[in-house]
C-alpha cells in the first residue's frame, strides 16, 4: 500500500497512522482556508449584488417615460371643487401621470370620487383624517398647525405598498390644490435621479424663493429665503420632487407633526439627501414654473343667513 509516497511496511503501522493523521490535519487546515476564502468571496458578492441593485433601480425604467405621481392633500371647503377642477385640467395635459388625492376625512366623499371618475386621469383616492389634536381650531390662523402631514404620509405609505423599487419608474411631487402650475414644470421633474429643486413664485413673503446655484459647479450652494433661513432646506413643498425608486429605498422617510412650523419640507429632505446632491432644474433655477397662489375665501355671508333660516342655495346641486 502506498500513501502519499510513503511505502507501507507491515511492521510500521504506527508511522503510517501518524502520516495519515498529518495528512488529515493538513487537509483540515486547507479546508478551513478554502472556507474562509469562500466566505470572503460571498461577502464581496453580496456587496456587488446590492450595488448592482442600486444601479438597476436608477436605470431599469429609463426605457419607459417615468410616471409623475402627484400627491394632493385636500379638505372640504367651499372652493374645493373649483380648485380641484382647475388642477385636474392641468394634469390632463401631462403624459404618464398618476394622481393620488388624499382627503382629510373619515371616509371618501362623493364629490371627490365623482371628480376623479370624470377626470380621465389615472388616480388613487385615499382618506386620512388629521388627528384631532392637530386639527386647526376655529379662528386659529392657518399656519399655526402643520397641514397635510397625515395625508402626505398616507400617500407615501400607499406608494410603498403598491409600487416596486426595481420595476416602477417615476417621480413624486407634492402638488397642493391651490398652486398654479406651468406644464413645463413637469418636463423639468420627470427624469430626476434623487431630488430635484427649482424656484417657487409668490411664497415665503417674496416674489420668488429659489435655490442659489454655483456657476462653476452647477450645484446648489444656498437659498435666497428670508423666512427662517436657518432651515437646512428652506424650500416650499412646490419647489422639489423626489425620484420614486429612490424614495422607496428610504423606507423610513416621512413627514412629521413634531417639527416646528415651516420645517416640513426641510425635515423630509434631510432624511433623503445632502445639499450637494440636489439636482437644480428650470434652467439652473432661473425660471419660475410654479406659483404659490392662494384663493381668496368665498364670501358666503348671505348663505349663512339662509342657513340660519334652515335653507341653502346648494340644495340638490353640487358646487
Ligand atoms: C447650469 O450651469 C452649469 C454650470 O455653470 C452649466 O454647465 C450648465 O450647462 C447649466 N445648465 C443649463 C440648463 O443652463
Amino acid at each position: 500500500m502506498k500513501v502519499d509516497g510513503v511505502v507501507q511496511d507491515n511492521a510500521d503501522y504506527g508511522s503510517t497512522v501518524q502520516t495519515l493523521i498529518d495528512i488529515q490535519t493538513e487537509l483540515k487546515s486547507q479546508y478551513k482556508q478554502t472556507e474562509d476564502a469562500a466566505n470572503q468571496l460571498k461577502t464581496l458578492l453580496d456587496g456587488f449584488r446590492s450595488n448592482l441593485e442600486n444601479v438597476e433601480n436608477l436605470t431599469s425604467c429609463c426605457f419607459n417615460l417615468p410616471v409623475i405621481y402627484a400627491i394632493t392633500p385636500t379638505y372640504q371647503r367651499p372652493v374645493q371643487k373649483a380648485e380641484l377642477t382647475r388642477l385636474s385640467h392641468t394634469f390632463r395635459l401631462i403624459p404618464n401621470f398618476y394622481w393620488i388625492i388624499v382627503e382629510d376625512n373619515q371616509s371618501p366623499t362623493n364629490l371627490i370620487a365623482n371628480l376623479l371618475k370624470n377626470s380621465k386621469l389615472n388616480y388613487t383616492h385615499l382618506v386620512a383624517p388629521t388627528p384631532t389634536s392637530w386639527k386647526r381650531k376655529l379662528k386659529e390662523p392657518k399656519w399655526k398647525k402643520p397641514r397635510g402631514v397625515a395625508q402626505r404620509n398616507t400617500a407615501l405609505k400607499w406608494l410603498r405598498e403598491n409600487r416596486n423599487r426595481s420595476s416602477d419608474c417615476g417621480v413624486i411631487y407634492f402638488a397642493d390644490d391651490d398652486n398654479t402650475y406651468d406644464l413645463q414644470l413637469f418636463n423639468e421633474m420627470r427624469f430626476i435621479k434623487k431630488v430635484g429643486v427649482w424656484p417657487v413664485g409668490l411664497v415665503g413673503g417674496l416674489m420668488v424663493e429659489r435655490p442659489i446655484i454655483d456657476a462653476a459647479s452647477g450645484k446648489v450652494i444656498g437659498w435666497n429665503s428670508h423666512w427662517r433661513p436657518e432651515r437646512d432646506f428652506p424650500i416650499d413643498m412646490a419647489g422639489f420632487a423626489v425620484n420614486l425608486p429612490f424614495l422607496l429605498s428610504k423606507p423610513e422617510a416621512e413627514f412629521s407633526f413634531n417639527v416646528e412650523r415651516g420645517f416640513q419640507e426641510s425635515s423630509l429632505l434631510s432624511q433623503l439627501v445632502a445639499l450637494d446632491e440636489l439636482e437644480p432644474r428650470a434652467n439652473n433655477c432661473t425660471k419660475v414654473y410654479v406659483w404659490h397662489t392662494r384663493t381668496e375665501e368665498a364670501n358666503l355671508n348671505d348663505e349663512k343667513a339662509l342657513r340660519r333660516q334652515g335653507k341653502r342655495s346648494d340644495e340638490n346641486i353640487e358646487v
